[in-house]
């Protein structure tokens, strides 16, 4: 019997879904996807929840009236989890069989490391797939840009903004804690915009004594106040990322939060300036896309669609330079994107 969605012959009935941690530009992506599959002559199949919506057979039609006006919301209104098919036998069995019960011949899966990981493993097993990669982190390989990086960078500035004026006021040391597991593109980007003092990432182990160095160096200069911003997946030279180590997801991932904390402890003892430490966390992931968001996830949806109507599966659309292209879901899901060096030693040049 062939897999669901591997039937030969054209498409007609489409599943969508959103996995993974929400991000905005989701809903122009969904809207993007239903109106052009409309105009393609598809049915449009909304899948609740993720891989979950397909565990539990949870979905309902999409029509023009279901994505009206949602270009502006942040969040995504199918819902997300990060339910992994492949943790249980049984769920991918009726991942399976949802598709059949469904009819649905192809699926436009938009997620995430995770959710493409799943994505590009059903490819392999004949599932007609198309994904879409989403992350404010902006670490997935094989695109320039996600959608929902450049309304977190915006976000992440503003507070830097705001911060600035408090730390100058009270003569502090700031430090902002963003977003970014394994890459530290917020930080980086909105270090850079928001004229940090210090960005600390994922990609080089934080050297205490050399941030206080610098902040010292600052004040001798007459500047008694600085600013610092550290990705949440930043860590000290030898040692773990700050996290819980449980609960983990179901792919395995801790929840990070407190490396702003213990920085900003460290900083207070060691230099003596009074610290304080605001952890931006959620409110980068939620509200209305820019948009720039809201153009990419528009365009990523139609390319999106007009790769299942030409049948072609297995892939990504990816932005490269200003061109929307597909690539292999394999190469997309097979690392990470981590931060370029050379923008990285740009910012540096405006530390301390
Ligand atoms: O992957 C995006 C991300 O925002 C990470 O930066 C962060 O570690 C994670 O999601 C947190 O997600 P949640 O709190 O939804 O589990």
């Amino acid at each position: 019997m062939p897999s669901p969605g591997a039937a030969t012959g054209s498409v007609r009935r489409l599943g969508v879904l959103t996995g993974g941690g929400d991000c905005p530009g989701l809903n122009p992506v969904i809207r993007a996807v239903t109106r052009r599959a409309i105009q393609g002559g598809l049915t449009v199949i909304g899948i609740r929840n993720g891989w979950k919506g397909l565990v539990e057979a949870n979905a309902a039609p999409l029509d023009l009236q279901s994505v009206s006006g949602i270009l502006p919301k942040g969040g995504t209104i199918l819902g997300t989890s990060r339910t992994n098919p492949y943790k249980r036998p049984e769920d991918h069995a009726r991942v399976l069989e949802t598709m059949r019960r469904l009819q649905l011949d192809a699926i436009i899966a938009i997620g995430g490391e995770d959710t493409l990981g799943v994505a590009t493993r059903l490819a392999k097993e004949g599932v007609r797939i198309v994904g879409v990669p989403k992350t404010i982190d902006n670490d997935l390989a094989m695109t320039d840009f996600t959608f929902g990086f450049d309304t977190a960078v915006n976000i992440a500035m503003e507070a830097i903004d705001r911060l600035h004026t408090t730390a100058e006021s009270h003569h502090r040391i700031m430090v902002a804690e963003v977003m970014g597991r394994h890459a530290g593109w917020i930080a980086t980007y909105a270090g850079i915009a928001g004229g940090a003092d210090v960005i600390l990432i994922p990609e080089e182990p934080i050297d205490v004594e050399a941030v206080c160095e610098l902040i010292t160096q600052r004040h001798s200069r007459g500047k008694d106040f600085s600013i610092i911003v550290i990705a949440e997946g930043a860590r000290l030279k030898d040692s773990a990322a700050v996290g819980t180590e449980e609960p983990r997801d179901e792919f395995g991932h801790v929840r990070l939060g407190g490396i702003g904390h213990l920085l900003g402890s460290l900083i207070e003892q060691r230099t003596g300036y009074e610290t304080r430490v605001t952890v931006l966390g959620h409110l980068q992931r939620g509200g209305s896309p820019t948009a720039f968001d809201r153009i990419l996830g528009t365009r990523f949806g139609v390319k999106a669609v007009e790769l299942v109507l030409e049948g072609t599966f297995g892939v990504m659309v990816s932005l490269q330079g200003n061109r929307v292209v597909a690539v292999a879901l394999e190469e997309g899901t097979s690392r990470l994107k981590t931060v370029d060096m050379e923008l990285y030693n740009i910012a540096k040049i405006f530390f301390g």
